[in-house]
């Protein structure tokens, strides 16, 4: 009997302490921090490491950019595990993993499109790795990332509207306007169309007569150049193309919004090969890369808005922030001018890209 009281007693143990266990575990696991406090890729090294998934290079802004985010990088000695996407979102969301299981401090990246990231920036936070926007924003919750810094995309359409608005302001009748824009669903891509939007609406004789979509290729500006010149064909008495200006369908273009500078240029490339005379187009283009800095100096554009690539700097003051566990501002945009044909030249330094 006193044996079989024995047993109870101890298998009654044996279930308590197992009890115990379990609980601990359990309470362990679900109340765990899910930031590793000790990183896999800190302990090889002292630096802070911050991943960035750049989009490509598909402009001299965009290089520049890249640049100056390495230039930072270093000058703060902070260690960059670099990506590029080569144009693909699905390459981003594949280097953002990647730094998640790197276990990265901070995670920088451009984004090629506005929609898609909610899944991959759930499983950044998740792993306790703060993300900051570069450059182009998102529709996502904010809760998902730390803050973005950039371009006021929405000031950059603005501004070349501003300008246009004013170039015309004594012209009589409507003022054609011919839009080439960037990347289908960016962020950019739907400010700078929005700001310019709102601005010239104030005046009904601005009418957008086309919107294309030129990916920010300076390859597409000149495709979408030769278009517009082939077409002319159609409404020439003599069959060949109309040399006095650019066409779309049968109405003369009065002016051309381009989105970039690449596409700009481009398209400048065909107006030169066929020897059109843009002389009363009104050509406005954004970036300011010296190569349209140049042309707008030569009379071929007339008014550049500046689009500020120069952002490494700033990143690498809110990588530290962040890494120092301070909040930094939902929003931070970089400064940012235009140039005008009004200009005095002298004045301008070199742009650096
Ligand atoms: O997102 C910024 C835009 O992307 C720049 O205007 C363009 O040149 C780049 O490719």
């Amino acid at each position: 009997m006193k044996a079989k009281i024995k047993k109870i007693k101890l298998f009654s143990i044996i279930i308590f302490l197992a009890t115990v266990l379990f609980l601990l575990f359990f309470i362990s696991t679900k109340y765990r921090k899910p930031v590793s406090t000790k990183s896999k890729a800190k302990e090889h090294s002292d630096k802070l490491i911050l991943g960035f998934s750049q989009i490509g290079s598909e402009s001299a802004w965009r290089t520049r950019n890249t640049q100056s985010i390495f230039e930072a990088a270093a000058e703060n000695d902070i260690q960059i595990i670099f990506d590029d996407a080569q144009q693909k979102q699905e390459n981003q969301l594949k280097a953002i993993r990647s730094f998640i299981v790197y276990q990265v401090d901070v995670i920088a990246f451009v984004p090629i499109v506005e929609d898609g990231w909610d899944n991959v920036l759930t499983e950044a936070k998740e792993a306790g790795i703060p993300v900051i926007l570069v450059d182009r924003q998102i529709n996502a919750d904010p809760s998902l990332y730390a803050g973005f810094l950039g371009e006021d995309g929405l000031e950059e359409g603005r501004r070349a509207a501003r300008f246009l608005l004013n170039k015309c302001k004594y012209r009589k009748g409507t003022v054609s306007i011919y839009e080439m824009s960037g990347t289908e669903n960016s962020s950019v891509v739907r400010d700078r169309a929005r700001g310019f939007r709102e601005v010239i609406a104030t005046d009904p004789k601005f009418q957008i007569i086309h919107s294309e979509d030129g990916d920010f290729l300076r390859s597409r500006g000149k495709e979408i150049g030769e278009k517009l010149i082939e077409n002319s064909r159609k409404i020439s008495s003599n069959g060949r193309f109309k040399s006095d200006g650019l066409y779309f369908e049968n109405q003369k273009i009065d002016a051309v919004y381009s989105h970039n500078d690449s596409m700009t240029l481009g398209l400048l490339d065909s107006i030169e090969n066929y020897g059109i005379n843009t002389k009363d187009t009104i050509i406005i283009s954004v970036d300011a890369e010296q190569k349209s800095i140049d042309a707008l100096k030569d009379g071929k554009l007339n008014c550049v808005v500046e689009c500020n690539p120069n952002l490494g700097p700033m990143l690498m003051h809110l990588v530290k922030q962040i890494a120092d566990g301070n909040k930094i501002p939902r929003v931070t945009y970089n400064s940012e001018t235009y140039f005008t044909e009004d200009d005095d030249f002298s004045t301008y330094t070199p742009r650096g890209y």
